[in-house]
């Protein structure tokens, strides 16, 4: 496969929870509305990209003029990511895809019991999977609960990305939701020179218009 030979640069954007089923109607999920993945495909959209927003299960419409796929688990998003990458210039892994799927999804429903236990194995994790991608821009996003710096820092190597938005989850001061909070929402944008950018009181739509923008600047120095 060769790379995007179109004019327009495009844009890979991963977005909502994955789920991973326990049993027929049983499963494991993060939270996530997908919200913010969505608004970065939608101003992604508006900049001119082409987009291909992967998406979990999410009750918010999608936007329009995207390539969307739909997904459920860890692994089939990293196979839709897969499938796709070399076609992209730029990913944005806003997914918030579960670390760990059960060993074992039972084929009928799991009854009560005082006790149970699940075991549980480890997801792949995909942007570790691309990080050796020559001319990709990869862009991460952390949550955080505990020392969000440099948490954040240590995945932005770790994963080999070019940039990683921080967001520290605190008491009340939560990421979750699909509507704007009034106040705005906090980040911290890290890039792979050491550039260190705080977000006061945005939007998450402010955000989204910044995380593309700074994208598209990324993607130009090529
Ligand atoms: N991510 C991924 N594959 C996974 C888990 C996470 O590609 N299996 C991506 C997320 O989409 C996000 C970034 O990696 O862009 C950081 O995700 P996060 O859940 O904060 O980090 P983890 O590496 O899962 O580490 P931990 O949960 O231990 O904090």
């Amino acid at each position: 496969m060769t790379r995007n030979i179109n004019t327009k640069q495009r844009i890979i954007i991963t977005a909502g929870p994955t789920i991973e089923g326990i049993d027929p109607v049983r499963y494991l999920s993060n939270r996530s509305t997908g919200t913010m993945g969505y608004l970065m495909a939608e101003e992604a959209v508006k900049s001119g990209y082409e987009v291909v927003l992967i998406t979990g299960p999410v009750s918010i419409p999608l936007p329009e003029d995207v390539e969307a796929v739909s997904v459920e688990t860890a692994s089939e998003m990293e196979e839709a990511v897969k499938k796709r990458i070399r076609t992209g210039d730029c990913i944005i892994m806003a997914a918030a895809v579960c670390d760990f799927r059960p060993v074992k999804k039972e084929e009928k429903k799991i009854k009560k019991a005082e006790k149970i236990t699940l075991e549980l194995e480890k997801n792949p994790d995909i942007l570790l999977s691309i990080k050796d991608m020559n001319g990709l821009v990869r862009i991460g996003f952390a949550l955080e609960t505990e020392n969000a710096l440099s948490n954040g820092k240590a995945k932005l190597e770790g994963k080999g990305l070019d940039m990683i938005v921080i967001n520290e989850v605190s008491g009340s001061r939560t990421p979750f939701g699909e509507n704007e909070r009034p106040g705005g929402y906090d980040y911290t944008i890290l890039s792979k020179h050491g550039e260190e950018r705080e977000f006061r009181g945005v939007t998450k739509r402010q955000l989204a218009r910044t995380v593309i923008e700074m994208a598209g600047q990324t993607m130009g120095k090529g």
